[in-house]
């Protein structure tokens, strides 16, 4: 872990006449995996959404790999979104595309390569998340909900990243799929250097794979740091949160 590749400062993120995030700062650091927590509607999404440029800032500046993305060039933004992958919230993936073309949407976009390098690479990220090259030939509603989400976070790995973002991954999964998700999230962030942005609400994954933890409550950060840090917070929401969690 060494020096911030996600820099948030004074961010203020809106709809309408309400801010969602008010002056809300936040580094993430090289190679750590943070998991980010808050109540529902805390503005968790919108934070993600506001790092990879799909909401607009009302004020204040994100910084990624060193890229100022509010006054980057288009050249200069795509570059640096070819270096991150996203796993949505809301499933996500193309329900009219199998489970390979899924993966190869983002290669498609970004690299000019040959159909069978195309389907060799997507069929290897595939593997690097524990599938089988045949499940590449299913769509979206023949897999089960945690292949579902191996393909999600596949087809986020598609561009060999620096970031991944991931938001709620291990939602809607039983509790052994969850944790053998959060093994594969540790692995490969260990195996591929990834810096990884974890949008969670699964207890286990927070304390088993996230490195720090940020909290979010009345559009800031209200506590920042390792689990044991969350614990000791006497801010009410983190303190509720965090009690009688301990290991
Ligand atoms: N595109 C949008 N237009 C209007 N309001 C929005 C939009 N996106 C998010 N919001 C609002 O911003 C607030 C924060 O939403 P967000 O999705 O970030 O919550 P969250 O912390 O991710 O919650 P959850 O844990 O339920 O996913 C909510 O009040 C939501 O209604
Ligand atoms: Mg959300």
């Amino acid at each position: 872990m060494t020096a911030p590749v996600i820099s948030v400062r004074e961010l203020r993120v809106g709809f309408g006449a309400a801010d969602v995030l008010r002056g809300l700062t936040l580094d993430v650091l090289g190679g750590e995996i943070l998991g980010v927590v808050g109540g529902s509607g805390a503005g968790k999404s919108v934070l993600l959404r506001a790092i990879i440029g799909l909401v607009p800032l009302r004020a204040g500046t994100i910084e990624v790999l060193g890229t100022k993305m509010s006054s980057a060039t288009d050249a200069q933004k795509r570059a640096i979104e070819r270096r991150w992958g996203v796993l949505f919230q809301q499933g996500a993936l193309f329900s009219s595309l199998t489970a390979l073309q899924n993966v190869q949407f983002p290669m498609r976009e970004y690299m000019q390569l040959s159909e069978r390098m195309l389907g060799e690479m997507a069929v290897a990220k595939l593997e690097m998340v524990g599938l089988h090259a045949d499940d590449g030939r299913k769509l979206p509603s023949e897999l089960s909900g945690g292949m579902t989400k191996r393909v999600a976070l596949a087809r986020a790995l598609a561009l060999d990243p620096d970031i991944v973002f991931l938001d709620e991954p291990t939602s809607g999964l039983d509790p052994i799929s969850a944790s053998g998700f959060d093994q594969l999230i540790r692995t490969l962030q260990q195996t591929l250097g990834l810096t990884v942005f974890m949008v969670t609400h699964d207890q286990d994954s927070l304390s088993t794979v996230c490195d720090r933890i940020a909290a979010l409550a009345g559009g800031q950060v209200v506590a920042l740091g390792t689990l044991e840090a969350m614990q000791a917070s006497r801010h009410p929401w983190v303190e509720a949160y965090f009690k009688g969690r301990r290991r």
